[in-house]
């Protein structure tokens, strides 16, 4: 499941989940726990090689309960202004996803191989032979509002989320490595007009359609 930021990813990839019975993986909250590394570290985001030996001093998983860094939860941590001002920047760096990509790869391995997983570039690079691979989309506008429910984004008007949404939008979709796009045999869902519960039910069904 890839698409931007507030097109309702991850509700609706942890409710397919929840349908299909199996586990669910934000790869975007790996990004977010290993810029959190770094930040605390005192670390500068455009120094791929400090990034990586910093990274290798840590432990990134993802539990039922949310993201963890080195056994600790940061599942609120991670969602800092901080973070999200220096994440777009770690997740440029080529070597710095390869070694996070490695780690989604093997815990979705360590699922059984079967996972509902959710990012940017899942369809595309992490798992380019899924079975199923969906890209959702929506309005900056529609997504700048969703947004503002977020414990992120308190205190911002809709404007302002809308400018933060599209600037990260920009730097994600205009980046070398692993740039945000729908994978060319992606089914594109434009959830603007559409329920939450309307977008599981067309995901449940193209999933049913393909084991039928
Ligand atoms: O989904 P999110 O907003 O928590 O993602 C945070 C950042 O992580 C996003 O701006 C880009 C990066 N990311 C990525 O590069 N690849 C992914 N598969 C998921 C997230």
């Amino acid at each position: 499941m890839d698409g931007p930021s507030g097109v309702g990813k991850s509700t609706v990839s942890r409710k397919v989940a929840d349908r299909l019975g199996l586990s669910y993986l934000d790869t975007g909250a790996t990004y977010r726990a290993a810029t959190l590394a770094v930040v605390q570290a005192g670390i500068d985001i455009g120094a791929e090689d400090a990034i990586l030996s910093e990274l290798a001093e840590h432990d990134i998983d993802y539990a039922e309960s949310g993201i963890m860094l080195d056994g600790g939860p940061v599942a609120v941590a991670v969602r800092s202004d901080e973070v999200t001002r220096n994440v777009s920047a770690l997740s440029a760096h080529p070597r710095v996803r390869t070694v996070i990509v490695d780690m989604q790869r093997r815990w979705v391995q360590d699922q059984g191989g079967a996972a509902v997983v959710e990012g940017r570039d899942i369809g595309t690079v992490v798992f380019s032979d899924a079975p199923v691979k969906i890209y959702l989309t929506a309005s900056p506008l529609v997504r700048a509002r969703r947004r503002a429910g977020d414990a992120e984004a308190q205190g911002r008007t809709v404007e302002e989320i809308a400018a933060a949404i599209e600037a990260r939008d920009h730097a994600d979709s205009t980046r070398t490595a692993s740039p945000l796009r729908p994978a060319d045999d992606a089914t594109v869902i434009d959830t603007s007009e559409l329920s939450i519960e309307e977008v599981v039910e067309s995901i449940i069904s193209i999933v049913e359609g393909r084991s039928t």
